[in-house]
């Protein structure tokens, strides 16, 4: 039996160590927000927190996270600030990979008040987003951190290329 702490409740489950977080996650405790796109780390959709840490649980065993402190999309309770910035921007476009960037940037601000645009682009640029919503994803952590990132970004679609094309443009 694997003891840990799902969203400030301690829960636990029997599943095999070996289990991918996600499955645990969606399927046992029916928290749907996390996704699966991948499943081999390479998107960012499952993204969690494990003790504040991002991390992604498509990968991650339930084995690895006895007595740890998980925070899935739902732990944050629509309140946090990354989530006010996200409506303020419109960011979602289809949606799916939102909770993954919405958990991924929440670490960013968790470790620096005042990121730079540099900053935004490498701490997120391994969260891929299909939609190409990088620019209003960019947006809204600066929002965010800063609360006032209008006017920041040059006119011009939302949805371009990468956050690695956007520092080279
Ligand atoms: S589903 Fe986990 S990184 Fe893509
Ligand atoms: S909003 Fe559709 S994949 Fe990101």
């Amino acid at each position: 039996m694997i003891e840990f702490y799902l969203n400030g409740e301690k829960v636990k489950t029997d599943a095999a160590e070996d289990t991918p977080l996600l499955w645990v996650i969606r399927d046992e405790f029916k928290l749907k927000g996390t996704k699966f796109g991948c499943g081999i780390s390479m998107c960012g959709a499952c993204t969690v927190h494990v003790d504040g840490n991002a991390v992604r649980s498509c990968i991650y065993p339930v084995g690895a996270v006895k007595n740890n402190r998980i925070t899935t999309i739902e732990g944050l309770n629509n309140s946090h600030p990354m989530q006010k910035a996200w409506v303020e921007e419109q960011v979602p476009q289809c949606g799916y990979c939102q909770s993954g960037q919405i958990m991924q940037a929440a670490t960013l601000l968790a470790q620096n008040a005042d990121p730079s645009d540099e900053d935004i682009v490498n701490h997120m640029s391994a969260n891929l987003c299909r939609c190409m919503a990088y620019k209003r994803i960019q947006r809204a952590v600066k929002r965010a951190a800063q609360d006032s990132a209008v006017g920041v970004y040059e006119p011009g679609s939302d949805n371009q290329g990468s956050y690695n094309q956007q520092v080279e443009v």
